[in-house]
């Protein structure tokens, strides 16, 4: 008998049922009788010892659906040694629940924050499997995580569709794309959705060098430039800013967000009309696409032989093209980012594609 605890952590995305619907699979279709105890909003439910018992029929029939069944909240890294507003010390309360439900093991379903957590369970003496799920793709030790995919083909078809209004019009559109540390999403959806600008927290842009390609194009007679701009991209001026000189301007900060700055300094330097457009959430709602699907359900799958095998303390993670196992101390604190050096930035740069550097 394997008694098995399931969470998702953190910001939703696509195919994390896909991924928990994989994982049990695979425990129901063996010769090993399984409790699956469903802990409700992430480490909350751990925490509180909120869950609810599933069987193999509740993963039925939610290989398509978006979001989590499970439910998910964030429980930020940072405070999880601060007792609660009750007093309560966190990291003890999910012991005590795991130990109280004489759990075999974890499987936490999360990004980076999550798997910080994870990871201080694993230490704590708690078996834990983790699986890689978040829309920016930073996770690191694995070169996908699920989520991603169907977020960058939303991202795109949002650019897509500014394409055809930009050209009518002649103007200049931004698309502002999820992701506030790193650039994945906004790098792939920008060049999928033939982009002439991308902006990445990664590679600190020069207002100056975005508005001199948007003069290029006008000259070669392009009417419209598209721009996808990261949710953290930052300028040259900011990104030497220390982090304390960077909040204290954070708190006068005049725009909604750097794509309406970046508008507003166009605007100011070339007179044109710049409009932006924001997808927001909408990149993580929704179906899996086909690539998630069958990936997440890779991913679940092999979760489900470790915990099988009695193999605790890894990330299911996906190198060269293979499914592996990350220790968990590997991945945790540790993000995976767009190096400006990267052969896909350079290769954008061989297209044409501005990065304001
Ligand atoms: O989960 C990742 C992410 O979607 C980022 O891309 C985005 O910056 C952030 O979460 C948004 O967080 P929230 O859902 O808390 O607004």
């Amino acid at each position: 008998m394997k008694r098995i605890g399931m969470l998702t952590s953190g910001g939703d995305c696509q195919a994390l049922n896909a991924a928990m619907r994989g994982v049990v699979k695979t425990l129901v279709n063996s010769e090993e009788k399984v409790e699956i105890y469903g802990f409700i909003d992430g480490y909350k439910g751990l925490i509180y010892s909120n869950f609810q018992m599933l069987t193999g029929r509740d993963f039925s029939g939610i290989l398509t659906k978006g979001g989590t069944i499970l439910g998910t909240s964030r429980t930020p890294f940072k405070t999880i040694h601060e007792p609660d507003k009750n007093g309560v010390d966190k990291v003890e309360a999910m012991k005590q629940t795991y130990h109280k439900l004489q759990l075999d093991c974890l499987v936490i379903l999360g990004g980076n924050g999550t798997h910080k957590t994870a990871n201080l369970l694993r230490e704590e003496g708690l078996n834990v499997v983790t699986l890689p799920k978040t829309i920016d793709n930073d996770l690191w030790g694995t070169d996908m995580t699920f989520g991603f995919q169907s977020a960058v083909n939303i991202a795109t078809d949002a650019i897509d569709c500014i394409h055809t209004t930009a050209a009518s019009h002649g103007r200049v559109f931004i698309v502002e794309v999820m992701g506030h540390k790193v650039g994945w999403l906004t790098l792939n959806a920008g060049m999928a959705g033939g982009a002439d600008i991308i902006l990445l927290p990664e590679i600190p842009y020069d207002i100056d060098k975005v508005v001199d390609k948007i003069e290029e194009r006008d000259k070669n007679g392009s009417r419209f430039t598209i721009i996808a701009v990261a949710e953290g991209a930052i300028s040259k001026e900011d990104a030497k800013l220390s982090k304390k000189e960077y909040r204290k301007k954070m708190e006068k900060y005049p725009y909604p967000s750097v794509s309406y700055e970046v508008a507003a300094k166009i605007q100011e330097k070339t007179g044109r009309e710049v409009r932006v457009t924001v997808p927001g959430h909408m990149q993580r709602g929704g179906s899996p696409c086909p690539y998630d699907r069958v990936f997440a359900s890779r991913l679940g799958a092999e979760a489900g032989r470790m915990i099988l095998d009695g193999q605790y303390g890894f990330m299911v993670g996906y190198k060269n093209r293979e499914v592996v196992r990350v220790p968990l101390e590997e991945v945790a604190g540790k993000l995976k980012m767009v190096s400006p050096d990267a052969t896909i930035v350079q290769e954008a740069k061989l297209l044409g594609i501005s990065f304001g550097d």
